[in-house]
């Protein structure tokens, strides 16, 4: 086999994932299922032993203990059916922030996990907007169908309405909470039985039959067969062929039904989902030109960066997106940024919260590097000739809070916090448009983010200062040169500022705020707020 036909075999079997999903609807639950059968854990669990066993042992940062939070994350790699899955964290409740959005510009697709009782919601919209935005592939679990779940017509009909999207469901859930006996397979035809006893640790054993009419009034009441009946007949009915296309091209999702906690349904979504989920293909390059995952020369860009990782590693992780190519351990790259060749020496693969150092990894797998300082968020690494990926768009902050530094004696070190913090992608750095102390603004897409940027001034740059929340919640681009800015009428409650690249943003509370504000200024263009990162 030659160097070449290996590098595209390795990288064709990668899936690179992140799941998607409003808190409680049950990710660590799912993430550690698919661990399960994936065999890179035993006995679940283990995910969230390990989240709470950091809470304990973790002394650095005690914001995380305190809230009982996980605030780092993780990237999971583990083998399934021949292939390679990468399952990117998106960090979800009070954490979450830029950079689960920009965990979503790393993933190739991704799961939308539902709870069925719910249906879609806000996190999950949000969430949403990214993968559409990129055309990525979904697929559907709809989970804790254990539970009383929505009628699933409805739920489907959701997906369309809400979120514009397509659906195609690849099986069919009998029954829901008490009376849930398992999933229809419209592909095979055969209903999986959902038994109650399987719940926890193991792999749940699947029974299957013919879903005919006798072996269903044997499991279900007359009515609820009839009803099963009719939904599929509905759904043959409005007889939509599968389009594999469509589902590349993020406009279709096929729809799976569960209930994680119970190991249902995992097995037969992880067997389509390696089985339609695309491997690594092509990353765009800001020229617009694309680089394929199957370049044998190294590619890849950073879409993270984390800060004191782990209190006994004090240091900083770059986290690279592979976009082509192999890595070996001392590989020499360029950093497409900085024009500077960097040595790739100190690589790692990380479990939970446990590290492996690592020797070789494809396009489409993620690598921490620990990072002396020498990479910034939006990075291109790559070998041979020069190339630089897209840029890494930043975020609509919706929290803002100014910040202020306390004793002057410190004050340099405050700015140069500010900056890096701001360089990093953890915050995004405002100041009032018509200057004075510099007493700055900080915006985020999380609210914790506010005290996490507090809490790191002071422990890493020693920093004492003071956070003060500000009411805005909508950020908006002024367009036009100086002048038009400068001579804005803005609401009392609205304010004007400079992005870090001194172009005019105008801050308000409220959308209607904003109305009034066009209102007043009808020349001038409010556009939606979108900027790049720039170290
Ligand atoms: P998250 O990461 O998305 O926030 O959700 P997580 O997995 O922590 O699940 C949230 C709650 O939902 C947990 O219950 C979990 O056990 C439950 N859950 C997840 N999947 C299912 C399912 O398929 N069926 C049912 N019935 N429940 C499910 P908890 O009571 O908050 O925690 P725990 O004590 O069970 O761990």
């Amino acid at each position: 086999m030659t160097e070449l036909s290996q590098l595209a075999r390795e990288v064709g079997r990668r899936r690179t994932f992140a799941i998607i999903s409003h808190p409680d609807a049950g990710k660590t639950t799912l993430t550690e299922k698919l661990l399960l059968y994936g065999g890179a854990i035993h006995v679940a669990g283990q995910v969230s032993a390990r989240r709470r066993q950091r809470q304990v042992t973790s002394d650095w940062m005690a914001l995380e203990r305190e809230r009982g939070i996980s605030i780092t994350s993780t990237v999971l790699q583990f083998p399934y059916g021949g292939c390679v899955l990468n399952l990117l964290d998106t960090p979800g409740h009070q954490d979450f922030g830029e950079d689960t959005y920009r965990t979503l510009l790393a993933a190739d697709s991704a799961v939308m996990l539902i709870d069925a009782a719910k249906g879609v919601e806000p996190q999950t919209k949000k969430l949403f907007a990214i993968c559409r935005e990129r055309k990525i592939p979904l697929f559907t679990f709809m989970n804790k169908l254990d539970r009383p779940s929505r009628n699933p017509l409805e739920l489907l009909d959701e997906l369309e309405h809400v979120l514009g999207l397509g659906v195609y469901p690849m099986n069919w859930p009998l029954g829901n909470g008490e009376y849930f006996r398992g999933v229809y397979d419209r592909r095979s035809h055969r209903l999986h039985l959902f038994e109650r006893s399987a719940h926890g640790t193991t792999r749940a054993g699947v029974d299957v039959t013919d879903a005919t009419d006798g072996a269903l009034s044997d499991l279900v009441d007359a009515h609820s067969a009839a009803e099963f009946r009719e939904s599929l007949d509905l759904l043959e009915g409005a007889g939509a062929a599968f389009d594999a296309g469509a589902v590349l091209g993020g406009e279709v999702t096929p729809v799976f039904f569960g209930s994680a906690v119970t190991n249902f349904g995992v097995q037969l979504f992880l067997d389509d989902f390696v089985r339609m989920a695309p491997p690594p293909s092509v990353q765009p390059l800001r020229d617009g030109g694309f680089v394929q995952a199957d370049d044998e020369r190294f590619s890849g860009f950073v879409f993270k960066i984390q800060a004191n990782m782990d209190p006994r590693h004090r240091d900083r992780v770059a986290f690279v997106r592979l976009c082509s190519g192999r890595f070996e351990r001392d590989l020499v790259v360029r950093n497409a940024r900085t024009g500077a060749a960097v040595r790739l020496s100190r690589a790692m693969r990380l479990f939970a919260d446990a590290r492996e150092s690592l020797e070789t990894a494809y396009a489409g797998d993620v690598v921490g590097f620990v990072n002396p300082g020498s990479f910034a968020i939006g990075d291109t690494l790559y070998e041979g000739a020069p190339l630089e990926f897209s840029p890494i768009p930043a975020f609509a902050p919706e929290h803002f809070a100014s910040i202020r530094n306390v004793d002057a004696a410190s004050y340099k070190a405050f700015a140069k916090g500010v900056e890096q913090l701001r360089e990093e992608g953890a915050v995004q750095v405002f100041e009032p448009w018509r200057g004075g102390a510099y007493e700055p603004i900080l915006g985020v897409v999380g609210e914790l983010q506010l005290e996490v940027a507090k809490y790191r001034l002071e422990s890493e740059y020693g920093v004492r200062t003071t956070l003060s929340r500000r009411p805005y919640a909508l950020a908006m681009r002024v367009l036009g040169d100086e002048s038009a800015a400068s001579l804005l009428h803005l609401p009392s409650n609205a304010l004007l500022v400079r992005d870090s690249q001194t172009r005019g943003v105008a801050l308000f509370e409220s959308a209607w705020a904003l109305q009034l504000a066009r209102e007043w200024n009808p020349s001038v263009e409010f556009a939606p707020f979108a900027a790049e990162i720039v170290p």
